[in-house]
């Protein structure tokens, strides 16, 4: 009888801590690294949404012109949502600001957090690097989470020791607007992992979607083709021979070459398909770089696939350092 009775003790203990550790995480604190177009959003709606958000990037100045955006991006949000009650939007705004603090030293703030959000520069070797050194210092508990829209999930999970508290949260841009993120699954991913994941990003008001690590999840796999199609269209009618360098110098410069112009298209997606931007005012508005990421990675990957070929106005774009609306110049002018 006592064997009986410390054996169901045992037993009921061990349920109890199989329980515990299936809990799922509630994500309360996060930190957010790089704070760009994406990270400076994501930062801002998991402030507004009460979580507490450090955001870090590279420099104070980077951070003050990221802190300068969310602030705007903050009044226009109350604007539209308390339309009504203005003393509310200011409130709204106030509190939002109270959840939110910058930093420049990500180990630093890595120590006290439950989810780590990584939306730096999209270059495998860099985030790796990120990744390997957070690993270091983070708490057991600590998520890592990529936004990543390119890159391969495992991989930069296999930079850490922490594989089965790894995911992808892949938000989309304007993160304040935009309703889905996609929660990456790879094979290592824990189902507790994914279950914080999915309810970290209903909590921040959206709504999640699941897929497996696979090139471009769902969104960007059936949108990035279609945008370089776009650009093919446009650039189509020039002479990409190799030998004919010269000529295809001259020949970028007279676009109505082109099967179509690219206001045409815009024009024509816009109207005849019902998208909301065309894809070069999309191209414009992701970054021509994180496009040019993309694709290059993908055709590394497959080379042989022509949905992936990189494209030389898109290369050259990039070269002069037009990266879209960021810069003030990609494939329109902003000012
Ligand atoms: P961005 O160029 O606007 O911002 C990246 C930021 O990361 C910069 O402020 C940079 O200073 C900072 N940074 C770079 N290395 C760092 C480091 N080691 N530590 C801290 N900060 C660092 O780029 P964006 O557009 O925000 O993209 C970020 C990530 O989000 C990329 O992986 C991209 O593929 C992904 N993404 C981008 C989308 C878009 O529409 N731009 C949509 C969804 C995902």
């Amino acid at each position: 009888m006592a064997f009986a009775t410390r054996h169901f003790v045992r037993t009921a203990a061990s349920a109890a801590a199989a329980t515990a550790a299936a809990k799922k995480l509630i994500v309360k604190h996060v930190a957010v690294i790089g704070g760009g177009l994406m990270g400076a959003g994501i930062a801002q709606v998991a402030a507004a949404s009460g979580h507490t958000v450090v955001l870090v990037d590279q420099s104070d100045e980077i951070l003050k012109k990221s802190a300068k955006g969310i602030e705007e991006s903050l009044k226009r949000v109350a604007k539209k949502k308390f339309a009504d009650k203005p003393e509310a939007g200011v409130e709204f705004i106030e509190k939002t600001l109270k959840n939110l603090t910058t930093s420049t030293d990500a180990v630093a703030v890595v120590h006290s957090t439950d989810l780590v959000i990584e939306a730096i520069v999209e270059n495998q070797e860099i985030k790796k690097e990120l990744f390997k050194r957070l690993d270091k210092f983070a708490p057991e508990h600590t998520i890592f989470a990529s936004n990543t829209s390119s890159l391969q999930i495992t991989e930069l999970a296999n930079s850490t020791t922490r594989q089965d508290r790894f995911g992808g949260l892949h938000f989309f841009n304007p993160v304040p607007m935009m309703k889905l993120v996609e929660v990456i699954k790879t094979p290592m991913t824990s189902q507790k992992t994914f279950e914080s994941l999915v309810d970290f990003s209903k909590a921040v008001g959206k709504s999640p979607v699941s897929c497996k690590d696979t090139p471009g999840f769902i969104v960007n796999r059936l949108l990035v083709p279609y945008m370089m199609e776009a650009v093919r269209l446009f650039e189509r009618g020039t002479c990409w021979d190799i030998d004919a360098g010269f000529s295809l110098f001259i020949k970028l410069s007279i676009f109505s070459l082109g099967d179509a112009s690219k206001e045409d298209i815009d024009v024509a997606m816009k109207l005849g398909a019902g998208y909301p931007m065309g894809p070069f005012e999309l191209l414009d508005y992701v970054g021509l770089d994180t496009s040019k990421y993309i694709i290059d990675g993908w055709h590394s990957l497959e080379p042989n696939n022509p949905l992936f070929a990189p494209s030389p106005l898109l290369n050259k774009l990039v070269e002069e350092k037009k990266l879209g609306k960021k810069t003030g110049e990609g494939f329109y002018k902003y000012k």
